[in-house]
């Protein structure tokens, strides 16, 4: 898979260790049920990875269908499944055409800033709009732009550590005039090295509203934290809610 926001078969590891850490599991959960119910409700996860989102949301009694373009991270997710009700399928989330529509649809941790140009987060939208039910809602979880405007251009670098014996670097450049955004994450133990990075493109708020009508949707809701709260200046998260128009 040559796109650079699908992780490289053999950083699928690193990279699990590294969401895990990131987890938006529970915090996902909160904020979504602070607009709809997930018990009984069918959720489709577009970009699960190896399946932090859909776990938290199966684990609050949704049935969830869990979309990725990464065939290992797939892997690594239904191996871990147990008796969760969880679907898999192996699509580009910007032209999957499934055959049923759902109550909620879920983009953690900024997948939808993974399509890259305007006209791919609209094709994106569009497969939103297909698939939400007429009283569905779709969240998008993603960093507010103002923080990478913050940055001024320059890299930061943070290092966590995971677990005993490990720790992650992410350093990150945004640029203000392409809005792209280069992450590239080292998973560093005494003995192992492992890197990979993600390319990403933020939209502002004006732009996914915009983009939202193109294809049918509507920006009905937009939180500033995943406890569901107003947005406002001091909100590092950007989390929107889209409904059919
Ligand atoms: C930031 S990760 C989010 C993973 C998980 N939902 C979480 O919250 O930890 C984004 C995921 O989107 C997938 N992805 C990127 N572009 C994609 C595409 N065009 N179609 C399907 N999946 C894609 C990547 O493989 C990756 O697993």
């Amino acid at each position: 898979m040559s796109d650079p926001s699908v992780y490289a078969p053999e950083a699928i590891d690193a990279y699990d260790l590294v969401s895990s850490m990131l987890s938006p599991g529970a915090g996902l959960v909160a904020w979504v049920s602070a607009h709809r119910p997930l018990a009984g409700q069918v959720v489709l996860d577009l970009g699960a990875g190896t399946g932090v989102s859909s776990f938290a949301l199966a684990d609050a009694g949704a049935q969830v269908v869990a979309v990725d373009a990464s065939r290992p991270s797939l892997d690594l997710l239904e191996s871990r499944c147990r008796d969760r009700k969880i679907d898999v399928v192996e699509a580009d989330f910007r032209d999957i055409q499934l055959n049923s529509t759902f109550d909620i649809i879920t983009l953690s941790r900024n997948t939808f800033f993974l399509a890259q140009s305007h006209d791919e987060k609209i094709a994106l939208l569009r497969v939103i709009e297909r698939h939400l039910k007429p009283e569905g809602a779709a969240f998008l979880d993603c960093t507010d732009p103002a923080e990478f405007l913050r940055a001024g251009g320059d890299a930061t670098s943070v290092t966590y550590p995971l677990g005993r014996d490990r720790m992650v670097t992410i350093t990150q450049t945004a640029d203000r005039a392409s809005q792209a955004i280069m992450s590239i994450f080292l998973v560093q133990s005494a003995s192992t090295l492992t890197a990979f990075h993600e390319m990403a493109t933020w939209a502002t708020l004006p732009e996914i509203r915009l983009m939202a009508r193109m294809a049918g949707l509507e920006v009905t809701g937009v939180n500033g934290s995943y406890a569901g709260e107003d947005y406002d200046a001091r909100s590092r998260e950007m989390l929107v809610v889209l409904e059919r128009k």
